[in-house]
């Protein structure tokens, strides 16, 4: 090809990001993000490595040594946790009831595991006794669940307790937390997990392109002791943790930048205080929550399985929601997205993660969305809603 691409400056639309990610990114973390580059190994990369480390331990809230954050989107911690944890020919125990948990066996499957589902209605939790009965049916080696499915707004509860009845049955936990952690209380450690991975560019704000992930030793151990290597050389813990471990040999290229970020995305929220960035996602989710309940868009899930990090708000009757998705972005630059799978054209999912978790996000999208309903013709009360979103803000 002889000629010259006429591409213009890359100029991005300003967007208030409040969809299932990425999440609108803090100043800090831009700037991190343009920071000089050094080498993958150079001794500065290497300390912002441990430093990654180290804060990621925080927001897993483990003491684990294996947690460093995989070169790949949300879907390449998926695929080291099951390429890893998995041999050809072990059951592996996934949900059904969500996209994500769909995922998680797709991938399980190519890491040559025996799939078995528990199922649940989309827009539910796994029931626990449900979880008991397939262990009991099945004996899976490795059960795996979505902490906050991103297709349904679901938030799984009881974590311990399903941690407990694998455990009782021998068998590792693996828990998605890619929507949520951050987002949400979470405690790897106290609650007996053995694997938990998750995305850069969600609750944690930083841009997508890493996967923060943990092995508690029993998972490192049984991993250590596999038969077969993993299917996957990119993904093989043994060795990217000659990169991410005491040897910091070479594996792969580091994407320098996006940990750079990542180390800074973290940093925010070790100054904020973890607990604090959990109480602020449902504080201000929780005004979303209002604003749209009074405007006569109420949530699709009930309140002990709400995840405040990506809330399912009901479609009004008569309304064509990829027309309002559409004239959010068009006219006032808010990205909110419709429903996946099963609540396809039953919900929009409007998220509220990281840096997009601002008290004046929840008004200003609460108040356009308000006026696109009404200007479509649905039986809303916009006055009532921003006014509940207001109240909920100043509580
Ligand atoms: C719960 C959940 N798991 C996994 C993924 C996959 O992550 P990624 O798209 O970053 O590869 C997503 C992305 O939306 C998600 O929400």
């Amino acid at each position: 090809m002889d000629e010259i691409p006429d591409v213009g400056e890359l100029v991005p639309p300003e967007r208030t990001l409040l969809g299932p990610g990425p999440s609108n990114v803090h100043p800090r973390v831009l700037r991190a993000m343009a920071t000089p580059l050094v080498g993958y190994l150079d001794d500065y990369y290497v300390d912002v490595m441990d430093d990654v480390q180290a804060l990621l331990q925080y927001v897993f809230q483990t003491d684990n040594e294996h947690t460093f954050a995989v070169s790949g989107t949300g879907t390449a911690g998926m695929e080291t946790a099951f390429t890893n944890l998995v041999e050809p020919g072990e059951t592996v125990l996934v949900p059904s009831n969500g996209y994500f948990g769909n995922r998680m066996g797709q991938v399980a499957e190519r890491a040559g595991a025996e799939l078995v589902t528990v199922d649940a209605p989309w827009g539910e939790p796994l029931d626990p006794a449900d979880v008991r009965a397939a262990f009991e049916r099945h004996q899976p080696t490795v059960f795996g669940f979505v902490h906050g499915e991103t297709s349904t707004g679901v938030r799984q509860p009881a974590v311990s307790e399903l941690a407990d009845i694998a455990h009782e049955h021998d068998a590792y936990v693996v828990a998605d937390t890619v929507a949520s952690l951050g987002g949400n209380e979470f405690y790897t450690d106290e609650w007996g997990l053995d694997v938990v991975y998750t995305g850069s560019q969600k609750c944690l704000s930083a841009p997508p392109g890493v996967s923060p992930i943990t092995f508690s030793d029993r998972a490192v151990e049984k991993v250590r002791n596999r038969d077969t290597r993993p299917r996957s050389w990119y993904l093989d813990l043994e060795g990217v943790w000659e990169y991410w471990g005491e040897e910091r040999n070479y594996h792969h290229t580091g994407p320098i930048s996006t940990n750079y970020a990542l180390r800074e995305a973290l940093r925010l929220a070790g100054e904020e205080g973890i607990e604090n960035v959990w109480d602020r996602h449902e504080r201000v989710a929780g005004a979303i929550k209002a604003g749209v309940t009074a405007l006569g868009a109420p949530l699709a899930v009930a309140e002990d399985h709400w995840l405040p990090s990506l809330n399912a708000v009901t479609v009004p009757d008569g309304v064509d929601d990829s027309t309002v998705t559409q004239r959010l972005m068009d006219e006032y630059g808010i990205e909110i997205v419709s429903g996946l799978g099963a609540l396809e054209g039953d919900i929009f999912r409007v998220g509220c993660m990281g840096h997009s978790a601002r008290p004046e996000n929840a008004l200003y999208f609460v108040t356009a969305f308000a006026e696109v309903l009404a200007d479509e013709g649905a039986a809303v009360n916009p006055a009532s809603g921003i006014e509940a979103t207001r109240q909920a803000l100043s509580e």
